[in-house]
Order: structure tokens, then C-alpha cells, then sequence
């Protein structure tokens, strides 16, 4: 009898080959496949609910499964089209970088158990710390995503700043900023009364007179400011918040910066979003998510400190936790990186591998290339959308998206909301490409994300044609 779930060396062929096959299919028919398919909950579970099996299925039968009915039906964040809320254009490496990552299962925590692996992430993460300015001193660590970046900074911030929890203590946002932030706050146990979403001018940036004042009064209330959270590319508009001055007043508040660019900050990696995001090289700790701007598979996001001492004495496991099947880990800290104390996770996998061999197989040059393209597309369709006088342009094309509202003469505000509603459930269903709305300023407005390196400007010029068509069968059906 054979050990359970080994599989012989051909079924481990014929397995990968049909799944290699699955995925190269993937790349090659992607821009012909509707953006975006959601199943009702009916026909997930008829098509997909099973009990638990006690009995084996051919895997070729599962196969087909995925490739009929699950992996059609989703959204396609790596679609051409994909301008919906933060697209994930990948590439081909990264993804074999996953398979590679998961197949050997390396134990990413501690450096024992990594050394290479740990080297290689310390690497990336020097890249990282680079482009965006940050002093030698610093480091970070790779984490899911956005989410966890935001949560972990505000843990560091708070016990580089107060030394722990501290019911008095507030953070400064923007009405802009993600709402990830406020969530990673909540689950920290801030109050309502700790965090405040400071007001955005009319370019939706951190208003920094509004926040010296908020500042000085929960001075006056005896609350004890220790942070505050920038947006180098809110997710939204693509707005950057005056980061010079926010690190002027930080410094001479004695305040952490954290700047959440989970979105725009890869973009500092061209001379063009460095020069945007000048000042991002004061922060003290920065998202940047790689599975957004970067061409990464989920999960992939990174944070980085200014100094990594301050990740280490925040997450560091203290001799009275009992880790004492770590000791031998323990005995090796003070030489070497364990991103176990950088971090949340203990158990880790070897997620800097994608980001390595794709950086290293393209070079960084060609990252740019891609980047360069999303500022290009969002900008062509800030200009086509400008030859027709019914739509008005909310935002100009910054960081990548631009935000529009149909408003023909006449159109009372009213019922020009109602057409946005209106003609995003015309564009999702039609499928050529996925375009959703937000609230500016309390108003409903297009959203155009156009990040994936391969879309043209043919496609964006074909968007907006059916956009412009459905806006009108919505406008006067
Ligand atoms: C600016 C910003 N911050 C944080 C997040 C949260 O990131 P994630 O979804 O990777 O957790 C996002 C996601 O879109 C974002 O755009």
C-alpha cells in the first residue's frame, strides 16, 4: 500500500501540464473573455456544492469543473479592461514564482528555517526601500496585502510613539482615505473618538490646515496625537496628499507619518511618480502593495519602516510569552532577520519569491515601461472623454484614474446619478469592460482605473463609446 497522497512521477506530469495549460490558456484568451461574471447564490451551489467526498474524483473531472464553471465566473482583475477599483494586471513569472513558492513550502518566519528565502525578501524589500527614498536604516516586511500594511504600520507607530495602547491616543486621516485604515484602527481597539477623517480641499488632499487644527485641539481635550496617515494615491481620484507638509508638521509634532500608497506608491519607481510623490522619502512607514501596481498575483502587499528596529520592538515575541519551542529560533535574533517579529505571522510562506524572479526576469526598466502605461491610459481617457461635452471630467487624470459624470445640458443632478447607476449595470453586463462608480464629494462618479500594462488606446477609445451609448439608452429610458 502506498503512502496517502503521494502522487506517481506521471500523474505529477500530466497534472501540472494540464494545469500549466489551464493557465497559459488564461493569458492567451483573457482579453477576449468578459471583465467580470457573478454567479447567483443558487447556481454557485447547484454548480459547485458538494458534500465532503469520501471517495476519490479523477482529478482531470475537477479540472474541468475549474475551468467551466469557477474560473470564468469571477471578476477579472488582470483583464485589459479591468478599470474597476484597484486592478491586478500579473505576469506570466509571478505566477510560476507562486507555483514554485507553494510547491516547495519553505517556512518563511524565521531565518533558520529561510536563510535564502529571507535573504531574498530582505533583498526586495532593499529595492523597495530604495525607489521610495528611505534611509538605509530601513526595512520591512512582505505581508497579504494593503489591509494588513495599513494595521501593522498604525502597531508600529503606536509603540515607537506611546510605548502601547493608549485610550488617549488619536490618528489623523483624510475623508479619503481607505477604508481599510479605519477598519486595521477599530480591530486595534481606537474609539471613534481616536480616529478623525480630517476634511480633503477641492483636489481631495489632506487639508493640513484642517488637520494643525484638529491637532491642537485634541491637544487642548488632553488626547495624545501620535499619528498620521497620508495618501500617496487615494484610491478614489489618485490624490496625493502634500507630503512635504504633512512631514514638516509631523516633525515638529513629534507625530509618525504613515503614508498609505498600497495603490500609487509602486509608482515611484518611474521618475514621473517619484517627482509626484516627492516627499514620501520622510514618511516613517509606507504601504505599497505589489499585487496593485507592481503586476503581482494576490497576495502580495509590503511595508515599509523608515527604521526597521521599530517593526522588530513591535511585533518581537517577550521572553514571558512562552515561545519555548523557539528557542533555538531565539538564540539566532540577534545576528539575523526573523520576519516573524517584523510581522503578524509566524508561520509565513516565501512570498518574495514572485516579486524577485519577476524584477530580476524583466529587469526594472520594463516595470517602468508598465507603470508608464497606466499614467498614459488614464490620461487618453481623460482626453477622449473631453471631446464630448456631455461628460464632465470630476478629476483629471492623476496616478492612473480619472473620475467623470455624465452631464448633458439640462440634466438635472438628480437623475444624472441615477444614469451612472444605471449605465455601470449596462457596462458590467455587456462585459467589454468593467467600469464602476464612487462618491465624490457626496455626488456618485465614474471610475476609471486603466493600470494593466496591455491595454491600448483603442480599447479605452471603445470603452468610452459604449459607455457614452449606454449613458444615453439610460438617460432617456
Ligand atoms: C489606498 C489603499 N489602501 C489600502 C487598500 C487595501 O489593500 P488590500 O485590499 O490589499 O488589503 C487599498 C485597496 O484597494 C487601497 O487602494
Amino acid at each position: 500500500m502506498t503512502a496517502p497522497l503521494q502522487l506517481t512521477r506521471d500523474e505529477m506530469h500530466a497534472l501540472g501540464a494540464r494545469a500549466l495549460g489551464m493557465v497559459i490558456h488564461h493569458f492567451e484568451t483573457n482579453r477576449d473573455n468578459p471583465t467580470a461574471t457573478t454567479l447567483t447564490r443558487d447556481e454557485a451551489v447547484s454548480r459547485l456544492h458538494t458534500p465532503l467526498p469520501e471517495a476519490p474524483t479523477p482529478v482531470s473531472e475537477l479540472m474541468d469543473i475549474l475551468a467551466q464553471d469557477v474560473f470564468p465566473n469571477a471578476f477579472h482583475a488582470d483583464h485589459p479592461r479591468f478599470y474597476a477599483f484597484v486592478p491586478s494586471p500579473t505576469n506570466f513569472v509571478s505566477v510560476v514564482g507562486d507555483f514554485l513558492m507553494s510547491g516547495h513550502n519553505i517556512f518563511a518566519g524565521h531565518w533558520l528555517a529561510s536563510s535564502a528565502a529571507s535573504q531574498i525578501e530582505l533583498t526586495v524589500l532593499e529595492w523597495l526601500r530604495d525607489a521610495c527614498g528611505l534611509p538605509a536604516t530601513g526595512g520591512g516586511i512582505l505581508v497579504s496585502g494593503g489591509s494588513m500594511a495599513n494595521l501593522s504600520a498604525i502597531v508600529a507607530a503606536r509603540e515607537a510613539r506611546l510605548g502601547g495602547h493608549d485610550m488617549q491616543a488619536v490618528v489623523y486621516c483624510s475623508d479619503q482615505t481607505h477604508s481599510s485604515m479605519f477598519k486595521g484602527l477599530r480591530i486595534l481597539g481606537f474609539g471613534k473618538q481616536q480616529r478623525r477623517a480630517v476634511a480633503t480641499d477641492d483636489q481631495y488632499r489632506l487639508s493640513v490646515p484642517a488637520l494643525a487644527a484638529a491637532i491642537a485641539q485634541d491637544r487642548a481635550n488632553g488626547m495624545k496625537p501620535f499619528c498620521v496617515v497620508a495618501n500617496a494615491g487615494t484610491t478614489n481620484t489618485g490624490a496625493i496628499d502634500p507630503l512635504h507638509e504633512l512631514a514638516d508638521l509631523c516633525e515638529r509634532e513629534g507625530l509618525w507619518l504613515h503614508v498609505d500608497g498600497a495603490y500609487g506608491a509602486a509608482a515611484v519607481l518611474t521618475p514621473r511618480g517619484k517627482a509626484l510623490m516627492a516627499g514620501l522619502e520622510r514618511a516613517d512607514s509606507i504601504t505599497l502593495d505589489p499585487h496593485k501596481w507592481l503586476f503581482q498575483p494576490y497576495e502580495l502587499g509590503c511595508l515599509l519602516v523608515r527604521d526597521a528596529a521599530t517593526l522588530r520592538h513591535a511585533f518581537r515575541v517577550e521572553e514571558d510569552d512562552h515561545a519555548d519551542y523557539l528557542a533555538d529560533v531565539s538564540r539566532h535574533i540577534q545576528q539575523d532577520v526573523n520576519f516573524y517579529e517584523r510581522g503578524v505571522q509566524l508561520t509565513r510562506g516565501f512570498k518574495a519569491l514572485k516579486l524577485w524572479l519577476s524584477l530580476r526576469t524583466f529587469g526594472a526598466a520594463e516595470f517602468r515601461r508598465g507603470i508608464d502605461v497606466g499614467f498614459a491610459m488614464a490620461e487618453e481617457a481623460e482626453r477622449v472623454l473631453r471631446e464630448d461635452a456631455r461628460w464632465e471630467i470630476v478629476t483629471p487624470a492623476a496616478m492612473g484614474i480619472v473620475t467623470f459624470r455624465w452631464s448633458p445640458a439640462g440634466l438635472g443632478a438628480a437623475e444624472a446619478d441615477a444614469v451612472i447607476a444605471r449605465t455601470a449595470d449596462a457596462m458590467r453586463a455587456d462585459g467589454y469592460a468593467l467600469v464602476m462608480s464612487t462618491m465624490l464629494k457626496g455626488r456618485p462618479a465614474f471610475r476609471l482605473c486603466p493600470i494593466h500594462p496591455a491595454t491600448t488606446a483603442e480599447e479605452i477609445r471603445e470603452t468610452i463609446v459604449r459607455l457614452t451609448r449606454f449613458a444615453e439608452e439610460s438617460t432617456t429610458g
